[in-house]
């Protein structure tokens, strides 16, 4: 079993692994074993995100793995990026997995997705058959921050600019059904916060009787407890949704006119957004036109302040396209435009106040996945409440960028006092008052905390 627990104090802690892991001291360590966690789980090109429970690569996870990587190795750093586009497909979509090598213990695996049949599907590797937030744009214009003089990096940006385009390309021409700038994602597992309530209304609109039973196939449940994960009615959804994509041959008009699940996600826009701005940046360090990039972020910010902002309360929602409504839930999604300089000053201002009154427990500033004021809150389930690592990082970000600099430290300052207290897991209690070693959730030796452990203490 994988475990790692404080022994002591701050200061001192050890991780219990299957092989013998070392004890590890103060801060300068906790650098240490977040590299050791990102050589460990590399698998040769590329990395996966957590022994046991995610044993392939990632797409969103990938892109922060890269940045840390970049700390120490740009070569592996490189790497990762290339691995993850070898599973592009020819119509730019960048899948959420790309099974680069067989492994038994992860459903649904290639067969169940059956992308192969697909006339867009790459030869090898095998993938997933939809996509994940795109992140590598200002992944890469990070990396640029400290590399722009480094003639392999420009090089590698030369190499991956283009193949990035097509994969925003690829959203604007597919997803953005009514062209009006903002995307949709068919399936829960797009958004990345695979089991946030804002999912719920969709996925129950989806008749379980004809879905399939696939519980017992199930292998998060084997490491994972069960009241941390998803349901089993809730996956029996999950697949039918897969199902259905298949029997479309991942055409996405087919997939456009019978999915129960369309959404406008503001984290997934928002990551677009700041995607972009980034590509329009980094056109400029490679000599390349961004006419078309920009064409595109101008709309994509105008309609993410139309169709999902409420003034009234101050925050963003998602947009459910079969419902036509907004879904009215306060999620951690909804402070990503704050991240992308999306927002005007004065709604920055109002998610700064939701972030205080909504969101906040007691002097202790992390943001939770889902407001604690909300009915679905539950501290201890998946995007249902927990703190993520990569959210708070993206909160920093975007508290900084508005001028929330003591708000920022805070966050900062917290997560890392987090990740050193308790470990480096996939997800964490967001009560401070909980047993430091009962907060770490869902997998440990997490690759995106880890990789984002560097980039706050080595670049932030
Ligand atoms: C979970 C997360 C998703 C992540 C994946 C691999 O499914 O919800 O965001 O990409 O794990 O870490």
């Amino acid at each position: 079993m994988i475990a790692a627990c404080l022994s002591c104090n701050h200061f001192t802690y050890t991780f219990i692994m299957e092989k013998a892991v070392p004890t590890m001291t103060p801060v300068a360590d906790a650098k240490e074993g977040a590299r050791k966690i990102l050589l460990d789980n590399n698998r040769g090109g590329y990395t996966i995100p957590s022994p046991k429970l995610y044993p392939f690569q990632w797409n969103w996870d990938s892109g922060f793995i890269a940045l840390g990587l970049s700390y120490f190795d740009k070569y592996k750093a490189f790497d990762e990026i290339r691995s993850m586009f070898k599973g592009q497909w020819s119509n730019g979509m960048l899948p959420h997995i790309n099974f680069h090598h067989v492994d038994e213990n992860y459903y649904p695996g290639p067969d169940v997705w059956g992308t192969k049949e697909s006339p867009w599907s790459p030869q090898a590797p095998a993938t997933s058959g939809i996509t994940q937030p795109p992140v590598f744009g200002f992944i890469l214009q990070m990396m640029a921050g400290r590399m722009s003089n480094d003639a392999e990096f420009i090089e590698f940006v030369k190499e991956i600019y283009p193949r990035l385009v097509h994969s925003h390309r690829y959203l604007y021409q597919n997803r953005d059904p009514f062209n009006e700038g903002l995307v949709y994602i068919n399936h829960n597992w797009e958004s990345g916060t695979d089991n946030s309530p804002l999912w719920d209304e969709a996925l129950d609109s989806i008749d379980v009787t004809r879905a399939r039973d696939v519980s017992a196939l199930r292998r998060d449940l084997k490491s994972v407890d069960a009241g941390q994960r998803p349901t089993n009615e809730n996956y029996k959804r999950y697949i039918y949704l897969v199902d259905l994509f298949k029997s479309c041959n991942y055409d996405d008009k087919k997939i456009f006119e019978r999915c129960p699940f369309l959404i406008q996600d503001v984290l997934f826009n928002a990551l677009l957004i700041r995607s972009n701005e980034a590509l329009i940046q980094l056109a400029l360090l490679i000599g390349e036109d961004a006419s078309e990039i920009e064409e595109w972020n101008q709309k994509s910010i105008h309609t993410l302040n139309t169709k999902c902002w409420d003034e009234e309360s101050g925050f963003y929602y998602d947009f459910d396209l079969n419902g036509n409504k907004k879904i009215p839930i306060k999620v951690s999604n909804g402070f990503m435009p704050l991240f992308a300089g999306a927002c005007t000053a004065q709604q920055a201002e109002k998610l700064k106040d939701q972030l205080f009154t909504s969101f906040k427990n007691g002097n202790y500033l992390l943001c939770p996945s889902c407001a604690i004021d909300e009915p679905s809150f539950n501290p201890v389930k998946y995007w249902r409440g927990p703190v993520w690592i990569n959210v708070n990082w993206m909160l920093y970000h975007g508290l900084k960028r508005y001028g929330f600099a003591e708000e920022a430290r805070l966050v900062k300052q917290n997560s890392l006092e987090l990740i050193e207290q308790t470990g480096f897991y996939e997800y964490f209690d967001p009560r401070p008052e909980i047993d430091q070693d009962h907060r770490g959730l869902g997998g440990n030796y997490f690759s995106w905390s880890a990789a984002l452990y560097l980039d706050f203490t080595l670049n932030s």
